[in-house]
């Protein structure tokens, strides 16, 4: 038995090059002079044939293209067996609409995020005689591929950005922004690619865990912001940074965990330029930038 995963996007929404970004980074990667990393997505196996998806992000045609354990094995067989979706937001879910073609997969999430997808009739494009949407309690475990389980948990964070009201609360906790606890065998890893405050609760839960997969949008708060690209800052977007007393490199220094990787990384983070300080700085403290098409053994 294996316990495998497969980065097929490292970056946040909008990717690296971001379509109408200039930032510094976004131009290196047009460049060729660092990496371009599409948006946020992961895959898990437990036995190396079949694979769940988490989150479906804009990018996934091109994903499971560059990704040979995804390709068909015979005429109309996938070796995808379901998407789980982790929140509604755009880049974990547009992908979507790249899955129509009368494929058999389960499709998971919350009541919550079912709604959100229920709401929006461009979603029924996936024909229900292939696509069966299953809904997951918090608490709840379900095997979402051969041998792989999976466990769904609130942790902090917000309504898609195209729900916000009036006013928005950036520490939600319910059934919108979710991290999910994966079980292959006696292996467990996690797989948080939002989150906006760390807490005692978040913290006894993935003590001792084999990997996880964690929140890397923006190294710090302001970065947006003092980039100029952006009136947000990341607690607003949702996101808690990696720097500082309050950040995530911090949050977890004490904790034994075996590998701990950044995923959902925004174009504008400076870890995603290789050499520089910032990356070399969470390197140094144990942890690995995801990147594209990276391979994990669990
Ligand atoms: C986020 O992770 O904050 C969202 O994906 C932002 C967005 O919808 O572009
Ligand atoms: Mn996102
Ligand atoms: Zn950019």
């Amino acid at each position: 038995m294996t316990f495998r995963a497969h980065i097929l996007g490292a970056a946040a929404g909008g990717g690296l090059p971001q379509w109408n970004c200039g930032c510094e980074n976004c131009n290196l990667a047009r460049a060729g002079a660092i990496p371009s990393q599409t948006q946020s997505s992961i895959a898990f196996s437990a036995n190396d044939r079949d694979w769940a998806i988490l989150n479906a992000s804009p990018d996934i045609r091109q994903q499971i293209a560059q990704t040979p354990v995804l390709h068909p094995t015979d005429l109309r067989r996938s070796p995808l067996r379901s998407v789980l979706l982790t929140n509604g937001d755009i880049d974990h879910i547009a992908g979507l609409l790249t899955l129509r073609e009368q494929q058999p997969f389960k499709l998971f999430a919350t009541k919550d995020i079912h709604a959100v997808l229920a709401n929006n009739p461009v979603f029924d494009a996936l024909n229900p005689n292939f696509v069966t949407r299953e809904t997951i309690e918090l608490g709840e475990t379900v095997e979402i591929a051969p041998g792989l389980r999976a466990t769904l948990f609130a942790v902090p964070g917000k309504v898609p950005l195209y729900l916000e009201g009036a006013s928005v609360q950036t520490d939600l906790e319910g059934e919108q922004t979710v991290g999910v606890c994966l079980q292959a065998k006696d292996k467990t890893a996690y797989y948080i690619p939002g989150c906006s405050t760390f807490k005692p609760d978040l913290r006894a839960r993935i003590e001792g865990a084999d990997a996880v997969f964690f929140d890397g949008t923006l190294w710090q708060d302001d970065e947006m912001v003092a980039a100029g690209l952006s009136q947000k800052t990341g607690q607003r977007m949702g996101h808690m940074s990696m720097a500082g007393s309050d950040g995530s490199i911090e949050a977890f220094k004490e904790l034994k965990i075996i590998q701990k990787f950044f995923v959902h990384m925004n174009n504008t983070n400076p870890v995603l330029r290789p050499g520089s300080p910032q990356r070399k700085q969470a390197e140094a403290s144990g942890w690995t930038i995801a990147q594209d098409g990276m391979e994990i053994r669990i």
